[in-house]
């Protein structure tokens, strides 16, 4: 008799594996806990979760590495494994687009970053790289994982490396939610731009109770590397918000204006706003004392596509302002002199936002477009001890490098060094109008005056009219010097255009510089003079 054949004692069907996954997803699911997630909550901060969902398009998120744990068995850790450990990771849409996303979990020993965290970071890093879709970090973070020691520091490195790669190939974006100290600063600082929260975020090198050791300082955390600290004085972060939800959508806006990577260009976003749209407004904007302000973000939101200006580092350096908008739905990068901060001048802060973000879109296929309202270089012993020679050559290098198509509008000044920095003709601007108020000269008419006829006015012949000699003489270099029309005689403006008709124009050259093609000599990398 044949004995019956012994079935395999555990052997489970499928509908037990099934019961046994959806239990592992849950688990994995609530992080570290209940306990946990209620005191974000408390906080007034999303958990990981909760952010990916606001972030992506509803339903979109595919995640990695659910099952994923660390290794780590020193300091009892073996008592805290928790499925994914400390950070969710995967890919979904935005606006319809792949993007990657990593969101760190503070409920997990504080979103430390252990060499599992590390390792699941980098695979989506690698994937994004692969397959040309940018890359959004949201970090919460108490830091390496101090129980991990080497294996954390390795895996924070291993994320610079990745930061390095991938600069300049696919768009890179950091959001601080929280908590983000230490070395792990220098992920974000490597991404294109960093997106902090109002009150709940906060970034540094060295906490305030090392500052009190080292320094004697006595700083809290908010005055120390809060989002206003960052948005305004350091510039480390590019925008702040007063939520969580606020940020994200920024991020998903920001998007809108950016290409996939380095081999596209921005998607366009037809628009209902006529491009031959003209602005009479512009026609009486400059005002008749030249030594007056007027805004020159009126000009910017006068002449885009319906208005819309998404403005990066707004706090940060009001003298040049900089950021995306759209002519006839084409994604550009602007870049203006503004005469309401520091009368347009610029200075050590301005020359060094104003060198990233040319760089930034030249990288990903963004034209540029500048309005140059600039008296010069900001004078004094701050700015030269501060290296206005090193950081004003970062924005000439800048421009001079950039080979996408290159539009400046002079509206009014355009002194000395500063013209030349400011896209000019000489560095390669394809398109460069003056509008009929442009004073393209050495320096403005007064100091021109008192340099040029310096033994006159020291040595008057009427001492009683020495004022008015000095305004005669005045009048006379601003005559022949302050006007557009020497530059348009020697071709170094294409044309002076009437003011209340730049849109049309911008949209018009944009237009015709569709396929421009430029290279620059073959090399590894330049050395811009950091
Ligand atoms: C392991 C950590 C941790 C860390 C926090 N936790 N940071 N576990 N490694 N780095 C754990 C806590 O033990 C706690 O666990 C939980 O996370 C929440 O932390 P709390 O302190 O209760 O939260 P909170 O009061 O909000 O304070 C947050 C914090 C603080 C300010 C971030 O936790 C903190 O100071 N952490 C240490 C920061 C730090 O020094 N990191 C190293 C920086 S150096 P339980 O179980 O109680 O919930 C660095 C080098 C990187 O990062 C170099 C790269 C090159």
């Amino acid at each position: 008799m044949n004995k019956p054949i012994p079935q395999p004692a555990a052997r489970r069907d499928a509908a037990e594996r099934l019961n046994e996954l959806a239990e592992l997803r849950a688990k994995a699911r609530l992080g570290g806990g209940e306990k946990r997630i209620a005191r974000q909550h408390e906080k007034g901060c999303m958990t990981a979760r909760e952010r990916i969902d606001h972030l992506l398009d509803a339903d979109s998120f595919e995640e990695f590495d659910m099952f994923k744990t660390h290794r780590c068995t020193d300091f009892g850790m073996q008592e805290h494994v928790i499925p994914g450990d400390g950070v969710v990771t995967g890919y979904g849409t935005i606006g319809g687009r792949l993007v990657y996303v990593f969101s760190q979990d503070f409920t997990v020993l504080g979103g430390s970053l252990s060499e599992t965290v590390a390792e699941k970071i980098c695979k989506i890093m690698d994937m994004a790289m692969k397959n040309g879709a940018p890359v959004i970090g949201l970090n919460d973070s108490g830091g390496a994982r101090i129980q991990e020691g080497i294996e954390s520091l390795a895996g924070y490195t291993g994320i610079f490396q990745r930061n390095v790669d991938a600069s300049g190939v696919i768009p890179q974006i950091s959001c601080i939610m929280g908590p983000c100290a230490g070395g792990a600063v220098y992920s974000p600082a490597l991404t294109d731009f960093v997106i902090m929260v109002e009150s709940t975020s906060y970034m540094f090198l060295t906490g305030p109770k090392v500052v009190k050791a080292v320094t004697h300082e006595d700083v809290d955390t908010e005055t120390l590397g809060g989002a206003a600290v960052h948005t305004t004085r350091s510039g480390v972060a590019h925008l702040a918000y007063a939520s969580e939800e606020a940020a994200m959508d920024a991020v998903r806006d920001l998007l809108t204006y950016l290409p996939q990577n380095n081999l596209q260009s921005p998607e366009p976003l037809p628009s209902d706003d006529p491009p031959d749209r003209m602005s009479e407004f512009l026609d009486q904007i400059i005002p008749a004392d030249p030594n007056h302000a007027y805004n020159i973000k009126d000009v910017i939101h006068e002449t885009v596509d319906d208005g819309v200006f998404f403005e990066i580092h707004p706090s940060f350096a009001p003298n040049l302002v900089v950021g995306f908008a759209r002519y006839g739905g084409r994604s550009v990068g602007i870049v203006a002199n503004n005469p309401a901060h520091l009368a347009g001048t610029l200075d050590n802060d301005s020359s060094i936002k104003g060198a990233r973000f040319v760089r930034f879109c030249d990288a990903f296929n963004i034209p540029l477009v500048v309005f140059e309202d600039v008296p010069g270089f900001l004078p004094g012993t701050v700015q030269e001890y501060g290296g206005i020679i090193r950081n004003g050559a970062k924005l000439l290098y800048a421009f001079a490098e950039a080979t996408v198509p290159k539009i400046t509008i002079i509206t009014r000044k355009a002194y000395g060094g500063a013209y030349c920095v400011m896209n000019s003709k000489h560095l390669g601007g394809d398109i460069n109008y003056a509008w009929p108020t442009a004073e393209i000269a050495v320096m403005g008419s007064r100091g021109a005056a008192e340099i040029l006829y310096a033994s006159e006015l020291r040595d008057p012949a009427d001492p009683d009219s020495a004022t008015e000699q000095l305004a005669a003489r005045e009048r006379e270099y601003a005559d022949n010097f302050t006007n557009p029309y020497v530059a348009a005689r020697r071709g170094y403006v294409d044309d002076i255009i009437r003011p209340c008709n730049t849109r049309f124009r911008i949209t018009k050259a944009l237009s015709m510089l569709e396929n421009k093609q430029a290279n620059r000599p073959a090399k590894k990398h330049g050395n811009l003079p950091l």
